[in-house]
This record gives structure tokens, sequence and C-alpha cells, in this order.
């Protein structure tokens, strides 16, 4: 297994451009299975999580070719409606092969994706979503059983959930109401940029939605989806992280192609800290070097502050002066890069969904275990300050979400390099 080996002490310096969105184009892809022609997706990231889906599609009939930065899928011979537990362990988002399967092929049997680092993950809110389209779901055995022979029809529901809304669960029964007869209302729907991107997606290949972006999306179903050629948005935690790397580490740095209207809590709380922020149409300019204010964060729901960049603010608030508190509302078991930083010499105490950091002068390299995706890339973010070089083992989480990180962080003058399991 390859591990990043990470120098603290470099201010970082220079501009990174931004890839596609990891969150967009999971869901995109398995709603280009809706299309009766060839997909074209381009700006798609180069992650393994990519690569995942594409195997994913083409067990169920689809052909997938991956090509740079662009995925072709062609769905016309979609035709299995089964996703085996092993698949969707490694990856809970393949249960948003659901909605499409029930919509072209009327039955679906995918395994439940059981809970991942950061909590449980359940999907009752995708169960209840897709029965109010008239699909019957049962559980059995650790899949869901799920069939749609009548056809879907269209349905007002509710997808409120315990911290709020669902992005999945949005995603998924939208995929399912595009061409179910009739209209379809979500109340409580997720305002991701993710979402909007997925519903812009399907509304290119002739999908007829309104109030993407809103908590109530209204979809008019249609007889049958085009194929056609589309650019996934930019990646906003990919964005997000590379600005904290250039906070923390008293640099300048300028993060290119990406959608600054998608970051305003998380530009409001770097400023808040005491980094300079400045912006234009598709570029964040943040300039670091006196983060002295320590401050109060709360994860919610978009455009609250975003669950996937908590981590991320924990390692650079542990060194900001004062005490600090995250709030993480979304996935209150979110904090299981607490530990390894406190093994840097950090002073997080995290309890019932809330962590107090309080400051230190600095942190110390360690040989540290990366968990889940944010929480690994919160732990090079911390290697960048720490006084010595951090190993971060099992980098493979990393690959998951973040295209060639420390290519990126390097070219910014970090001093840092994979190393594989080999040497
Ligand atoms: C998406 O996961 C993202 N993943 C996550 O990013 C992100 O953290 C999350 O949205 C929240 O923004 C992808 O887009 C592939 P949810 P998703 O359904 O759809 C509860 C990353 O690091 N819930 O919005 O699974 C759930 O337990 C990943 O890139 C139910 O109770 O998230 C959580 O508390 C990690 N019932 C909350 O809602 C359900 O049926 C939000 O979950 C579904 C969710």
């Amino acid at each position: 297994m390859d591990q990043i080996r990470v120098t603290g002490g470099k201010a970082l310096r220079g501009e990174v451009k931004i890839s596609g969105s990891k969150n967009a184009t999971l869901p995109i892809m398995t709603a280009a299975l809706l299309a009766e022609k060839p997909v074209t997706l381009t700006n798609t990231p180069l992650l393994q999580d990519v690569r995942t889906m594409a195997a994913v599609l083409q067990a169920l009939g689809a052909k997938v070719i991956l090509k740079d930065r662009s995925v072709i899928i062609d769905p016309t011979d979609f035709s299995r409606a089964e996703i085996p537990y092993d698949v969707v362990r490694k990856m809970r988002a393949s249960v948003y092969v659901l909605g499409p399967m029930l919509a072209r092929l009327g039955q679906a049997r995918v395994s439940l994706p059981g809970g991942c680092a950061i909590g449980p993950r359940p999907i009752d809110l995708h169960i209840k979503g897709l029965r109010a389209l008239g699909a019957d779901l049962q559980l059995k055995h650790g899949y869901i059983e799920a069939n749609a022979r009548k056809g879907l029809r269209g349905a007002e529901m509710w997808l409120e959930g315990p911290s709020g809304s669902s992005v999945g669960a949005t995603c998924n029964v939208m995929m399912a109401a595009v061409m179910a007869k009739g209209t379809t209302v979500i109340h409580a729907a997720a305002r991701e940029p993710e979402v909007c991107d997925t519903a812009e997606f399907l509304k290119s290949l002739g999908a007829r939605i309104e109030g993407a972006g809103s908590s109530t999306i209204t979809i008019e179903g249609v007889d049958r989806l085009d194929g056609g050629k589309y650019r996934v948005v930019a990646d906003r935690i990919e964005a997000g992280t590379y600005l904290v790397a250039g906070a923390m580490t008293g640099g300048d740095v300028k993060v290119c192609d990406c959608r600054p209207d998608h970051l305003e809590t998380v530009l409001e709380k770097l400023a808040e800290v005491g980094a300079e922020i400045s912006v234009d149409e598709t570029t964040i300019h943040v300039r670091g070097g006196n983060l002295s204010h320590p401050i109060a964060i709360r994860t919610l729901p978009y455009p609250g502050f975003p669950t996937d960049m908590q981590a991320q603010f924990t390692s650079m608030l542990s060194v900001v002066p004062g005490t600090s508190t995250v709030t993480e509302t979304i996935y209150p078991d979110r904090f299981i890069h607490v530990a390894e930083l406190n093994r840097m010499g950090a002073n997080i105490h995290a309890h019932a969904g809330v962590a107090t950091i309080h400051g230190v002068k600095s942190l110390s390299a360690a040989p540290v275990m990366a968990s889940d995706l944010r929480a690994s890339a919160a732990l090079v973010l911390a290697g960048l300050i720490a006084k010595g070089t951090t190993h971060v083992l099992r980098v493979y989480h990393i690959d998951r979400g973040y295209e060639s990180i420390e290519k990126k962080l390097s070219a910014l003058g970090a001093q840092i390099e994979r190393v594989s399991s080999r040497q």
C-alpha cells in the first residue's frame, strides 16, 4: 500500500487547477443509464471512485470508456439489475443505480451499504422516495429487492432526514422520477451544487426539472431521454482543501477553475480565522500568515458549512491560538482524524458530535493512518505544517477523492512524495 511522506515548514505558493467534482460525476454517471443514446461527460476527475463506478456500470451491461478527463457511456445494453455487497461496500455511491434500474428495468436488487468510517450510512430516505413513486421495495438478507413492473408514477414527497436533507436520496428519486408518469414534487430536497449538476445533466438529455438548488424540486415525467454531452462542475471540496492548505501554511495560493459561489460559507470561515481572501469568476486567491482568531463551525446541509470540509478545518484550527469548536450535525462520528492529529501534538477533544480544539504552537510529524477520504486529506494538511516528516499510510483512501494530491501540492512548493509499498 502506498504512503505519502510530507515534510512540514513550507509556505505554499502558486496556482492549482481544480478537477471536476467527484460527487457530481458519480450520480451523473448513473443517470446516464437513463439515456437512450451514448453520453459523453467531460471535465471528469481521474479518481479511483470514477473507475469503480465505471466498473459498476459495465457490470450492468453499459459500455464505458474512460479517456483522460472524459467518460463515454453507452447505456444501450444496460440490462442487469443487481449490485452485489462487495461493490456497494467499497463505494456507497453505487446505490445511485437504484433509481435508473427501476426507471429503465422495472426491478433492482442492490445491497444495503452498511456503515463506513464516518458512521452509519442509512438509505431509508431513498427507499421512502422510491416507494412514493410506486416501487415495491423489500429488505431481504442485506439487500433491497425492488420492483416497479407496473411502472413509476409521479408523487409528492418529503425527503426530510435527521440532519435536514439527503443528497443521495434527492438524486436517486430525481433519476427515478424523470420518466415516471405525471408530476413529482420533492420537498426538503438537498440543495448541494452536485444535486443541481445532476439535474442540469438530466435536463440536457430532455428531462423536465424545475427548482433544483432550492428545497422543492418539481419534475414532469417524459417518455424518453436522449444522449448528449455534458461538462461536470468543478469540485468545491477539492478547491476548499487547497484553500485551507494555502491558509494554514502561511502561503499565497490561487485556486483556479473553481466556483467561488459554491464556497461562500467556507470563504467566510477562512476570513474569520484571519486568512485574506479575494475572488473572481473562477478563481479564489488566499493568503495565510495571520491565522489568529479561533472560530466556531457548525456543519449543515448546503448552503451551510459542508461536512466534507470539517476535517480539513479541524487540522488548520489545531494550531490557531485560543479555543475553536466544530459541531458536526451531519455525521456526528466524523472525528476519526482527531486521534491521529492528537498523536501529532494537537489538543482536541471530540464528544457527542462536538470537537473542542485548543490551539497549540505547532504539530510534530508522526506516522499516521488514513481512514476516510477527508480525514486522510486532513492528515496530509497537518503534515504540511508539522515539524519533521509525516508518513500518511493507506493513501488509497485519498486517491478515491483527490486527483494526484501529492503532485498538486508539490507544484505549490510542498516537500511531499508518494512512496510505493515496494520501497
Ligand atoms: C453525499 O453523501 C456525499 N457523497 C458525501 O461526501 C457528503 O458528505 C454527503 O453527501 C453530505 O453532504 C457523494 O455525493 C458520493 P446524505 P450522501 O444522504 O448522499 C442521513 C465525501 O467525502 N441520511 O446527504 O450519502 C445521513 O446519515 C463524501 O465526498 C439518512 O438518514 O449523504 C447523514 O446524516 C462523504 N437517510 C445525512 O442524512 C438516508 O436515506 C446526509 O446524508 C440518507 C441519508
